[in-house]
């Protein structure tokens, strides 16, 4: 096969065959194919488009460059979520040990924070001596254990989405529907599970800002999750305002543990709830949804999942004693409240901003080696619709960066919009997929 042929098809619009597909990726993967004609290859591929087949042959192509995790050994519907990320979406730390807590065995590989938005090793990496660099026989045992593991990606793992990544962010080519699924999908089928269940964001906050394109993204996903013989559910969901009210690492750990210990009940509760239900269902732990999120309840209630939670913690070297005494985790250097300047319902939040002042304060990477504080953060206390006095806290922020603050002051105050009149609040699930 000529790879320039195979370019050609893609630029002319074309549909590529499997074993173009597989001739393509495996070639680029092993380095016979340089990075300037794979370059072209993506950008023809990102403004032709891949047809549904086509990219269920990509992401064929791309999970076998690595290992399939065989789990059979493990009794019991293996399920994950993944979520396309936003500002405060920590639902990860928090439906893993519920699902685990109802039976459900979670096998769970994350990524780090993108742009402005966190990632879950990241926030478990702030738990002193929490390990998220297990090998493939320490996450099968850990799953064994306690029916929960949370890994990052290894070498074993779809190696060709590392390296199509990589290129694609330098060719401005991360924002095709196909790649994004074959990305996201040969990483998840990977893992070993039976089933899945999908978190779409839109909204500011998220990288598919208009429902149209997350509603496209997720009936790719969803179909393409089906056409490898996966049951799915996948959920559309706000991300026009910070998800439960804690931004950064460590902030963001807090309020999982909050939540599992039941003494939080906001957006973030109810969206787990949701997804962990959703889980249980998947799982056949449950006879419908509802039945799933009442179990997902019954485990928060019951302490069970908090119970999960340390578990998986100590098991992957995680500090008990921070979780258990959160106070005894060290404060950050400067705490500087930021007060509402009028009266007003809040009308409308740039929530990418929110996303980017807390990477400012430290929270996440402006380049890919930076150091991530991860005490750094904010505490938002409103959501869409709150009615806020003048000189109500709006905001806390963390951080050691005593330079940054007043440029975060500013960029948070130019995020909200206040309205005079009253304002509906937000739908937290847009619509749901099956
Ligand atoms: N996340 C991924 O894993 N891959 C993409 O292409 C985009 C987001």
């Amino acid at each position: 096969m000529n790879f320039t042929e195979i370019i050609k098809k893609k630029r002319d619009g074309l549909s590529l065959t499997k074993e173009e597909i597989n001739f393509s990726t495996n070639n680029y993967t092993s380095g016979k194919i340089p990075d300037y004609q794979f370059s072209a290859f993506l950008m023809a591929g990102f403004l032709n488009g891949f047809s549904k087949q086509e990219t269920s042959y990509l992401t064929e192509a791309m999970l076998h460059s690595g290992k399939v995790i065989d789990l059979s050994a493990i009794k019991g519907l293996k399920v994950d979520k993944h979520s396309t990320g936003g500002v405060g979406d920590k639902t990860s730390l928090i439906i893993a040990p519920i699902a685990a807590a109802a039976g459900i065995p979670v096998p769970m590989i994350s990524g780090r924070g993108l742009g402005h938005t966190g990632g879950t090793l990241d926030k478990l990496e702030s738990i002193p001596g929490f390990r998220t660099d297990l090998n493939l026989n320490e996450y099968k045992r850990i799953l064994k254990k306690c029916g929960a593991v949370l890994i990052g990606q290894t070498k074993e793992i779809a190696p060709a989405d590392k390296l199509i990544y990589a290129l694609r962010d330098v060719t401005a080519t991360v924002e095709s529907i196909p790649l994004i699924t074959a990305s996201i999908m040969s990483k998840k089928l990977a893992e070993g599970i039976d089933a899945l269940v999908l978190d779409v964001k839109t909204g500011s906050g998220a990288f598919m800002k208009d429902q149209k394109d997350a509603e496209e993204l997720a009936h790719s996903l969803t179909n393409t999750a089906k056409s490898f013989g996966k049951k799915c559910i996948t959920f559309i969901t706000d991300m026009n305002q910070p998800l439960g009210n804690y931004i950064g690492n460590w902030l963001e750990v807090y309020e999982s543990i909050e939540i599992l210990k039941g003494r939080i009940k906001n957006d973030l509760y109810d969206l787990s709830v949701i997804l962990a239900g959703a889980m249980i269902f998947l799982g056949k732990k449950s006879s419908t949804m509802n039945e799933g999120n009442e179990i997902a309840i019954k485990m928060i209630e019951s302490g069970k999942a908090y119970e999960k939670f340390l578990e998986i913690v100590k098991l992957q070297g995680g500090e008990i004693p921070y979780i258990e005494n959160p106070g005894n985790y060290p404060p950050s250097k400067f705490i500087v409240k930021l007060k509402a300047r009028q009266n007003g319902y809040l009308k409308q939040i740039d929530n990418y901003q929110i996303g980017m002042a807390a990477l400012d304060l430290g929270a996440g990477r402006l380049k890919k080696n930076d150091k991530i504080d991860p005490k750094a953060g904010i505490v938002f206390n409103y959501k869409i619709g709150d009615y806020i006095i003048k000189g109500n806290v709006i905001a806390e922020l963390y951080t050691d960066n005593k330079a940054v603050i007043s440029q975060v002051q500013e960029r948070i105050e130019s995020a909200l919009k206040f309205s005079y009149h009253k304002v509906k609040r937000v739908n937290l699930i847009k619509k749901e997929i099956k």
